[in-house]
Formats: C-alpha cells, sequence, structure tokens
C-alpha cells in the first residue's frame, strides 16, 4: 500500500503464493502458561487477508483476537503454526506492518505534526518530503487545520486520527488494528469507522481489526471472522458483499450484523450481543 495511491493505481505490496494474500496464519496455536492458569488461547487457528481486503475480527472478550493480531503484528513470537508475511515468515515488528491500538501511543512533547512525522525522520525521509506526505495525511484524516495543535488539546477521536495518519505516513503494507475506536463515545465512532472506509478505500489499505462491536465489523469488513472462545477458534467467516461507505443505519448492514450476532450466541451462553 502507499499512502498517496489512488484506489486505481497500482499498490506497493508484494502479493505472495498462489491465492494472492498477504497474510498467512496457518495452523496457529497459542498457549499462555502462568502459575495461575494454563490457556489455550489459540487452537489450531488459519486466517488469510489478501491485499486491499479489510478482514474485521469479532468475538467475545477472551477469545483471542488480540493475540491472533499480536502474533500478525510480530509482536509475540511465541507460538505453534506458521505465520508469514508477503511469503515471509514474520519476525518481529516490522514497518511494512502498522498497528494502531485503543489507547492512543502519542508523543505529548510532540504535536500533530511532529508525531506524523516521527516515523518519517527515523527513515531519513528529507524535510521536503516529509512536509508534503505530512499534509497528505492531516488532510486525509481532517486534521489540517489542529496541525500545530498538542495531543493533550485533542479529543479522543481527534487522537486516534492522529494515529491513523501517523500508521498510514511510512507506508506500510497492511494496517493491524486492535479495538481502535473502542475507547470513543458512539457518534465519534460511527465518524471515525466512516473515515476508516473512506481513507482504506482511496488508497487501497489492506486491514485487519479487531472488534468485539458487531455492527463495526459488518461496516468495515469486507469479510468478518467470528471467534468462539476456550478455546479461542475461527467459528465461521462471513462475506460481507455490501457497497460503500456503509452506514450504522442501513438495513442490509442490520442484516449481516444479526447473522453474526447469531453466530456469536450460538457459540457461546452468553447472549450480550448488541447491535
Ligand atoms: N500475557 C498473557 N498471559 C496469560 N494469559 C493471557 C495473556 N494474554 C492473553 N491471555 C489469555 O489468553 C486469552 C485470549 O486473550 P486475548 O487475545 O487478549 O483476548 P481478546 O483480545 O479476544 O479479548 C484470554 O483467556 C487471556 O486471559
Ligand atoms: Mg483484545
Amino acid at each position: 500500500m502507499t499512502g498517496i495511491a489512488e484506489r486505481n493505481e497500482p499498490v506497493a505490496t508484494a502479493p505472495s503464493g498462489a491465492t494472492g494474500h498477504l497474510l498467512a496464519l496457518t495452523d496457529i496455536t497459542k498457549r499462555f502458561q502462568t502459575a495461575r492458569a494454563d490457556t489455550l488461547a489459540l487452537d489450531h487457528v488459519s486466517l488469510e487477508v489478501r491485499p486491499r481486503e479489510i478482514v474485521c475480527i469479532v468475538g467475545p472478550s477472551g477469545c483471542g483476537k488480540s493475540t491472533l493480531l499480536n502474533i500478525a503484528a510480530g509482536i509475540d513470537a511465541h507460538f505453534d503454526g506458521t505465520a508469514t508475511f508477503e511469503g515471509e515468515p514474520i519476525k518481529g515488528m516490522a514497518r511494512e506492518r502498522a498497528v494502531v491500538f485503543q489507547e492512543p501511543a502519542l508523543f505529548p512533547w510532540l504535536n500533530v505534526r511532529a508525531n506524523v512525522e516521527f516515523g518519517l525522520k527515523l527513515r531519513g525521509v528529507s524535510k521536503a518530503d516529509r512536509n508534503s506526505i505530512v499534509d497528505q495525511q492531516l488532510e486525509m484524516v481532517n486534521l489540517t487545520k489542529f496541525d500545530r495543535a498538542y495531543i493533550h488539546e485533542l479529543s479522543g477521536g481527534m487522537k486516534q486520527r492522529v494515529q491513523l495518519a501517523r500508521a498510514l505516513a511510512v507506508e506500510p503494507h497492511m494496517l493491524m488494528m486492535d479495538e481502535p475506536f473502542a475507547a470513543l463515545d458512539a457518534q465519534t465512532r460511527d465518524d471515525l469507522q466512516m473515515e476508516l472506509q473512506g481513507v482504506a478505500g482511496r488508497i487501497g489499505a489492506t486491514v485487519l481489526f479487531v472488534t468485539h462491536n458487531v455492527r463495526e465489523a459488518v461496516i468495515l469488513g469486507d469479510r468478518v471472522v467470528v471467534m468462539s472462545k476456550s478455546p479461542g477458534r475461527i467459528r465461521r467467516i462471513i462475506d460481507i458483499p455490501l457497497g460503500r461507505p456503509r452506514t450504522p443505519d442501513d438495513h442490509d448492514v442490520a442484516d449481516f450484523a444479526a447473522m453474526v450476532r447469531a453466530e456469536l450466541q450460538e457459540s457461546s451462553n452468553e447472549p450480550r450481543y448488541a447491535i
């Protein structure tokens, strides 16, 4: 993916294998052993993500969503099975795979512009190029007017926009997001879902997006991976062949959300999924 390409331009990804996937997690089993508990967090989980696809993982708390994302991101290297990205085994975190978490990890002593610029500086990008990339990214997430603001001056939604801009600035080949909107109020969350759809569509981003919010998964996902708990397994992968942008009020979104919710409820004794 390139941060500045249009949807119909070639994307700077190198799909691997005959299926053309970018990320391939195959037969992943992950066990956490502590003095208190022995948890089988993932039990033979396989998932492939193709270029330009948004794949959402949904499931109850503790079903292994973050564990799976951490393996894909290269944060967790201790597991059984194979994890490859662009055909190569995943070994540690890499620029190609940008990660965005629920809690913004921004530098409070830097303003918005400097936060977005940070990774570019590390890569030795020239000042002129940095400026133009940062301008583009800030425009994309509607923060142009706030480029000199400091992090403490921003709302939660604006902080997540800065995170997104910063992640995209270094032109990752894939974006991995772990409940990035979970701490936001409902309206801000709706807004950011719209913006992420827009941004991802414009630049042809490939996204792995973890959420426990069913409607969010259906709004964002080209495919929704439904996980079940204890042990963490993929129960079903549901294609969402709806046009974009999708809004929370679309009837089709509600129908697919009901389908996902039914799948979750069948796999769980906790009938607590709101759509
Ligand atoms: N570092 C850890 N040590 C021990 N157990 C863990 C650790 N991280 C996660 N787990 C356990 O693994 C399971 C899956 O956790 P997680 O992937 O965080 O779930 P989710 O993101 O779906 O809420 C849970 O039972 C959790 O308690
Ligand atoms: Mg989690």
